[in-house]
């Protein structure tokens, strides 16, 4: 299978769910609950839509996991798709908001991209080749300590059910940073670390398709992915760490206390 015309597909599908997501935003939409709080908007479904039909039709037999329909499976080479990341935000108003692309052959990502559409910026990696921003090559930061570190993080969808963990992971890392962001797209929170905007991100239970566009960005732009306790970062794991490499050990000591949480997706 040619890598070319994977790439080629792979980018155009994130502008044409880009343009969608733009084209939309800021318009009264109607939103749905998947949980108390995790909202899917209309735009999410034709943002999945657009993406999921350009790559059935050049792709017809591969399998495809999108957030929003069930798996197609069968085919050792397959799609990890959010057609929106950042669904709270764009349901808000607020831009911050991503499409993100993950492209799997044998259970190896491959190929990731994402696309933010209010700064019309594309990241993207391919195994073995680096990572870009807008066809230039990114790298990670070269903060050494946490004391001198920007970091990123989340709250995943059951905070309202248990905050405590959430809150003292927090805490653990304010008094000893820079600062701190929750932007609200898992994937640019990834991104970002590639680009050297963020130092280290860590958040609990992103699904799949949160993660497999952003994750062989910072990989391939120089930057290192684990668990809470060092161990590979996968798709489906629970805990995850994303470091410019030289304060990973920092960060896993301060998790060190979080190692033992786990739990389910929702
Ligand atoms: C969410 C965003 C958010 C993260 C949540 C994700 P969605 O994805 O990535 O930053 O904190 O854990 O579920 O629901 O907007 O696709
Ligand atoms: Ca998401
Ligand atoms: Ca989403």
């Amino acid at each position: 299978m040619k890598n070319t015309k994977i790439k080629r597909t792979l980018l155009e599908a994130l502008t044409r769910a880009g343009k969608i997501i733009h084209a939309n935003f800021g318009k009264e939409q109607t939103i749905t609950k998947k949980g108390k709080f995790n909202l899917v908007t209309e735009i999410d479904k034709a943002s999945e839509k657009a993406v999921v039909e350009l790559i059935l039709k050049r792709f017809p037999d591969h399998s495809i996991l999108a957030e929003e329909s069930p798996a197609v499976t069968g085919s050792s080479c397959r799609w990890i798709i959010d057609p929106i990341d950042g669904t709270t935000n764009f349901a808000h108003g607020f831009p911050i908001v991503s499409v993100s692309i993950g492209f799997e052959r044998d259970g190896r990502l491959e190929m990731g991209g994402v696309f933010d559409p209010f700064r019309k910026e594309l990241f993207f990696a391919e195994r073995g080749q680096g990572a870009t921003l807008n066809g230039k090559r990114i790298h990670v930061s070269r903060a050494m300590t946490l004391e001198d570190s920007l970091l990123a993080t989340g709250f995943p969808y059951d905070r309202n059910i248990k905050p405590d963990d959430y809150l003292a992971m927090l805490r653990v890392f304010l008094t000893r940073i820079q600062g701190i962001r929750r932007g609200g797209s898992a994937a640019i929170d990834l991104c970002y670390v590639a680009c050297g905007r963020f130092d280290g991100y860590y958040e609990m239970k992103l699904s799949p398709w949160d993660k497999a566009g952003g994750m062989i960005i910072v990989e391939e732009a120089g930057g290192k992915l684990t668990d809470f306790s060092g161990g590979p970062l996968t798709l489906s794991g629970l805990q995850n760490l994303a470091t410019n490499g030289l304060i990973h050990a920092e960060m896993l000591a301060a998790l060190a206390p979080f190692q033992h949480l786990g739990g389910s997706l929702s």
